[in-house]
């Protein structure tokens, strides 16, 4: 079998799920390359070398140049902080690398439109990770909806949120805290969670023209894990917006980290003119669903257990016996069995850099709202 071979910079959170996915994939699915990691890259030496040994790698180092500077290395995976995405996304592409990117795209419109001609210039395949739209139960909605089951959709409304920065000595920047600090996570919740969110709403409804939003930073200064000071905050910890979709649809968006009790709650309910649809994170193999055209005595929530092979339920037909249960982890196996799938039939596979974009440009303009307190236009708001 012919290899593919990875580097992959970052080995954090989702440095751990990209290789897991890399590992597993062709054990499920049939690809004519098998991924090899070949380098991990991390700015300690001693614990990259200790994830590299673990994992697999067959070596590791600290300079992120070095791995694409590798004539052996076929695609760059990018599992870094947001503020890093571009200049190692760009130099990778330059260097005729697949570049796998995690979300946000960028930090900024502009920084992301330089990612998208690079891509674009050097026709390498790229991919940015929004692995929610590989949960079987998400493919599916977004399926129900391509085939017009719901009708016109009147609303679409989501929520992510989270509890685990409401204590004022938890620490900006640094390697644990880089969420909180500006400068390397170009902003709070907006970019980080609700990013998810826009992505999904974009994909299954369609383009999003106007938005109205509010930020807050409950807290207002915190101490810089590197420097030791105390410095005021630039982050949004909570973002609420409302926007208007090009399909003439109502949206309703919500993100906090001050959500006591909810450690990472993403949901969302479409709601159209036959039928709604609702999903949550939490009990993600289930997609919840209410059929108007049900006979009137029958209607009600269903509560469908996505795990089917034989009914056109995605991807389930690739793991065990209906009924059982894939998790989180496998949205990434998905993700990489469909990018490098799409690769070798030598087609386009979405999010794209440039799909990407376009949600880079909603949070932005929830930005500009949130700061003029005006409605804004996505395409003349952003960048
Ligand atoms: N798709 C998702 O659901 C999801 C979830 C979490 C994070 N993310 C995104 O993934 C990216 C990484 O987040 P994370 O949670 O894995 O972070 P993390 O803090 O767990 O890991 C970051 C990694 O980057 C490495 N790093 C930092 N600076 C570096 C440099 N200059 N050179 C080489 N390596 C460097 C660190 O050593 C560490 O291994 C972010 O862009 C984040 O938004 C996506």
């Amino acid at each position: 079998m012919e290899t593919l071979n990875v580097g992959m910079i970052g080995y954090g959170f989702m440095g751990r799920t990209h290789s897991n996915a890399y590992r597993q994939v062709c054990n499920f699915f049939d690809l004519k390359r098998q991924p090899v990691l070949k380098v991990a890259c991390g700015r300690d030496a001693a614990n990259v070398a200790a994830f590299a040994k673990q994992w697999g790698y067959e070596s590791s180092t600290t300079d992120w140049r070095e791995v694409i500077a590798r004539d052996d290395i076929d695609l760059v995976d990018i599992c870094v902080p947001n503020n890093l995405h571009k200049e190692i996304a760009v130099a990778a592409a330059e260097a005729g690398k697949m570049v796998l990117c995690e979300k946000p795209l960028a930090t900024s419109v502009a920084d992301g439109r330089e990612m998208v001609s690079a891509v674009e210039k050097a026709g390498v395949p790229n991919l940015v990770s929004f692995n929610y739209r590989r949960v079987p139960a998400v493919t599916f909605a977004k399926m129900l909806i391509d085939e017009g089951k719901l009708g016109q959709i009147f609303h679409y409304r989501a929520n992510f949120l989270q509890d685990w920065t409401i204590a004022p000595d938890v620490p900006q920047g640094g390697p644990a805290t880089w969420r909180l600090d500006a400068a390397a996570a170009g902003s709070g919740v907006t970019g980080d969670l609700l990013a998810h969110c826009i992505d999904t709403a974009l994909w299954q409804n369609g383009s999003i023209t106007q938005v109205n939003a509010m930020t807050e930073t409950f807290i207002k200064e915190r101490v810089h894990a590197e420097t030791g000071q105390t410095q005021p905050v630039g982050i949004d910890d909570a973002c609420t917006f409302f926007c208007r979709f090009g399909n003439g649809s109502l949206g309703n968006f919500e993100s906090t980290r001050y959500a006591r009790g909810h450690k990472a709650l993403y949901t969302f309910e479409i709601n159209g003119e036959h039928a709604s649809i609702r999903w949550d994170l939490h009990d993600l193999h289930r997609l919840e669903w209410f059929d108007h055209n049900d006979a009137e005595r029958l209607r009600g929530w269903r509560s469908i257990h996505v795990t089917d092979h034989g009914g056109e339920q995605p991807y389930m037909d690739h793991w065990w016996v209906p009924g059982l249960q894939i998790g989180y982890a496998e949205s990434f196996v998905h993700q990489v069995a469909d990018f490098l799938g799409a690769v070798e039939e030598g087609r386009t596979y979405g999010p794209t850099f440039a799909e990407a974009l376009e949600t880079q440009k909603v949070c932005e303009a929830v930005l500009n709202s949130a700061a003029s307190g005006q409605w804004v236009d996505v395409t003349s708001g952003a960048g």
